[in-house]
């Protein structure tokens, strides 16, 4: 689905499916110089990094296996808790690996900093994070991410994976939801 299939339910948008690849070309090159002769673990958490791990993994020109895990909150229907409930858990062993989590948006950056540590804790040889958003304002938590795409400000952004109410997932490109739609 295209940004101007939902024209209405939309502020502003944010990046177009070419912006977007283009970022994810730029990150795959530094990746490549970065990981050249090993063979990383792609890492992806469900179920919105699924756009991001589909093209940035094909894009890169390297060896690499690939992982889901899925994961979710703790505490009345936020996020604010900070701890994290593994739904659907890893089938490989991380024990001497290079793993890469790939993420579609740190927000509060709790999910992650949870994940960065669970990881590292089962035997990694390294961890790092590839994050195609990152809203530096609403962050809670500092988490190191080796690898962002995009800063962007905290409004309610859907698309390339991200939802509101599951929906607008499949959207192409990436954009600011109207109000109007959500409140
Ligand atoms: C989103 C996103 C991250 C998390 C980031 O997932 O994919 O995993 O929120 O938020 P945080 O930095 O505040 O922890 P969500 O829980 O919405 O699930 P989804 O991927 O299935 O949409």
């Amino acid at each position: 689905m295209e940004l101007s299939d939902i024209e209405a339910d939309l502020t502003s948008v944010l990046y177009t499916e070419e912006q977007i690849h283009d970022k994810i070309a730029e990150v795959a090159r530094q990746v490549e110089a970065d990981y050249a002769g090993r063979e990383p673990l792609l890492v992806g958490v469900l179920k919105g990094a699924v756009m991001v791990m589909a093209d940035f993994s094909r894009e890169l020109k390297l060896a690499a296996s690939m992982d889901w895990m899925a994961v979710s909150s703790y505490g009345s229907g936020t996020k604010s808790s900070g701890v994290v409930r593994i739904l659907k858990d890893l089938d490989s062993d991380l024990h001497g690996r290079d793993v890469i989590i790939v993420e579609d948006i740190i927000d509060s950056g709790l999910t992650l900093s949870w994940l960065l540590e669970n990881l590292q804790k089962r035997g990694a040889a390294s961890v790092e994070i590839f994050a195609l958003f990152r809203k530096p304002a609403a962050a809670k938590v500092a988490v190191d991410v080796r690898y962002v795409g995009f800063e962007i400000p905290n409004d309610f952004v859907i698309g390339y994976g991200l939802d509101y109410d599951e929906k607008y997932r499949n959207l192409r490109g990436v954009g600011v939801l109207a109000p109007h739609v959500y409140s």
